[in-house]
């Protein structure tokens, strides 16, 4: 999938701060990971370890401390408003929830049709045709594009909100947690979805989620953040099947799973595969959610 040596996506020891009253945080500490031109990278960790931040930083929503991120071969570290603005041709987020990233006093049509306003010049007619060929393509009717987000389902607006995220063409999207909101069948199609649509646009994904399983099926690399730092970082395959720490195998034991004999299990087997591994480098935290 992803071209060896190109780079989308450079960050180099990134450390942002939070400043909380009197106290100061350190929600990420000298993070450092990339993502190659077409390439998926996959960021887990329970909830609260900085995920969410690493995406935000990458467009200029978090403050950082230091260290560097460089897109496309561009230092956009501390870049201003303005070319953020131009940044978000080919740099693009689409967020956890459905229901409050879609402005409910917008019909679907000027939602999307916003995007292409920004970074173009096209007449009416352009702008409503490519509308229209972007929602039949996330598998939605061109007849949506008159329509209000309240008339949706949560896996429909997120097929809308990916929708809005390709119309500027951009080269790498940051998928924060975007299918968390939905049932596990809708998951499934919309995981789908972003799936051949990378493959059709040549896209890049930084793909964040606390579900291993889900990451694992769209990611070439997965890296595992913890309180702040990235504790694991290899091949999706090589970090699910032979985890290097005690606390990835903690979010793997953790995913879970609708059926309880399946998930025991694949506990089970996995605990089995497991024996004779190496010594972890941090202590487990997450806890597992064992089935009843
Ligand atoms: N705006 C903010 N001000 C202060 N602290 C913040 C802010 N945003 C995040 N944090 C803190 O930074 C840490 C990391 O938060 P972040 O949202 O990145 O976690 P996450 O891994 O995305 O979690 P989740 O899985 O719940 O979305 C947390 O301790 C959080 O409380
Ligand atoms: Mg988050």
């Amino acid at each position: 999938m992803s071209a060896v040596g190109e780079l989308m996506l450079d960050v180099r020891d990134l450390t942002v701060r939070y400043t909380r009253g009197r106290k100061v945080v350190s929600a990420l500490q000298d993070v450092s990971v990339t993502v190659g031109v077409g390439e998926t990278l996959g960021v887990v960790g329970e909830s609260g370890s900085g995920k969410s931040t690493l995406g935000r930083a990458i467009v200029g929503l978090a403050p950082v401390h230091s260290g560097t991120i460089t897109f496309a071969g561009e230092d956009i570290t501390h870049a201003g408003e303005r070319r953020r603005r131009d940044l978000s041709k080919n740099l693009q987020v689409i967020f956890q929830d459905p229901y409050s990233s879609l402005n409910p006093t917008r019909t679907i049509g000027q939602t999307l049709a916003e995007t292409l306003r920004v970074h173009g010049k096209l007449s009416a007619a352009e702008v409503s045709g490519r509308v229209a060929s972007m929602l039949e393509r996330v598998g939605l009717s061109a007849d949506a594009a008159q329509r209000y987000p309240g008339r949706f389902s949560g896996g429909q607006r997120q097929r809308i909100a990916i929708a809005r995220a390709l119309m500027a063409q951009p080269r790498l999207v940051i998928c924060d947690e975007p299918v968390s909101a939905l049932d596990l069948s809708v998951q499934a199609q919309v995981v789908n979805l972003l799936r051949d649509l990378q493959t059709e646009l040549g896209l890049s994904y930084l793909f964040i989620a606390h579900d291993l399983d889900i990451v694992r099926h769209l990611s070439d690399r997965i890296a595992v953040v913890y309180r702040g730092r990235i504790v694991e970082q290899g091949p999706a395959d090589s970090v699910y099947d032979s985890p290097e720490t005690d606390y990835t195998r903690a979010l793997l034991d953790a995913v879970p799973i609708p059926d309880p004999v399946r998930q025991r299990e694949r506990r089970e087997a996995r605990r089995a595969r497991r024996q004779g591994s190496q010594s972890a480098r941090c202590a487990p935290t997450v806890t597992e959610m064992e089935t009843p």
